[in-house]
């Protein structure tokens, strides 16, 4: 795990985008794992301003999204596809179609995850899948004490996930649906780069946990330390929690950059 402290949000967002843009140019026709949530908005709005500012397209490229709410209304602002499409997708150039998301209104949930996992693998896996983390260690809505291996699948969402997550509803909890469908571990694990970003204080804990606990269902997150290439990148509350903190610095400011 390559982990990044960082104080200035630009920069976060810098670093991350510097990476979606490699794997783009690299191959215009790049897979890549797009996160809903708070998180991933500072990229997202660095990658909208390179491609207006000419610096890159996702004209042939694909996405997947990592999860969907089981049962919220189509039109509902906070269905992750409506999400998706208004900080992101719609103010760069996908082509239509490109951009595919769980379907949490499929009358066979089940089916539907299958056919999205069988449609991820087709398109060879994601190259680069950005992520954010639970403050209970979840990542897409991986809850604790599942399966280190699953593949997509409907999901109950726990009460802190709701409670977090009811600042997107009014602070109404009973609004936040109780259920997801979500891409499983394994199928984020199947990620060339697993990319996660987290900040503020409430994230320290399943941060030190996933990074540096044991690999475990009661930290969905600590799978990744199974992974051989994936980057972390924290502000310094997100950060304050880690044993190593001081390696880490060093070792990104030391880095060996892969040709
Ligand atoms: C969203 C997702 C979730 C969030 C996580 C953190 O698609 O998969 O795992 O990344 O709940 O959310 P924020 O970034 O809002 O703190």
């Amino acid at each position: 795990m390559q982990i990044v402290i960082e104080a200035d949000i630009a920069v976060r967002a810098g670093i991350a985008a510097d990476f979606i843009e490699q794997a783009v140019k690299r191959n215009p026709q790049a897979v890549i794992g797009l996160a809903t949530g708070s998180s991933p908005i500072p990229v997202y709005q660095e990658l909208i301003k390179r491609y207006r500012a000419g610096r890159l397209s996702f004209a042939s490229a694909k996405a997947f999204m990592l999860d969907e709410y089981v049962g919220i209304e189509q039109a509902h602002p906070q269905r992750y596809r409506n999400v998706i499409e208004k900080e992101f997708v719609s103010q760069v150039d996908f082509a239509p179609e490109a951009v595919q998301g769980p379907d949490g209104n499929a009358t066979d949930l089940w089916k539907a995850c299958r056919a999205y996992d069988s449609a991820i693998a087709a398109a060879g896996g994601t190259d680069v899948q950005l992520l954010g983390i639970g403050s209970d260690g979840h990542i897409a809505f991986n809850e604790p004490g599942g399966s280190l291996a699953s593949k997509t699948h409907p999901e109950a969402l726990t009460q802190q996930t709701r409670i977090d997550n009811a600042r997107f509803f009014d602070d109404q909890l009973e609004l936040v649906p109780t259920h997801c469908v979500t891409q499983g571990l394994s199928t984020i694990m199947s990620s060339k780069h697993p990319l996660l970003l987290a900040s503020g204080k409430k994230k320290a804990k399943a941060i030190a946990a996933m990074c540096e606990g044991a690999v475990s269902s009661l930290c969905p997150a600590s799978i990744l330390q199974t992974h051989p290439n994936v980057t972390v990148i924290l502000d310094e509350e997100a950060a304050s929690e880690l044993q190593l903190a001081e390696f880490y610095r060093y070792r990104w400011q030391t880095r060996v950059e892969e040709k």
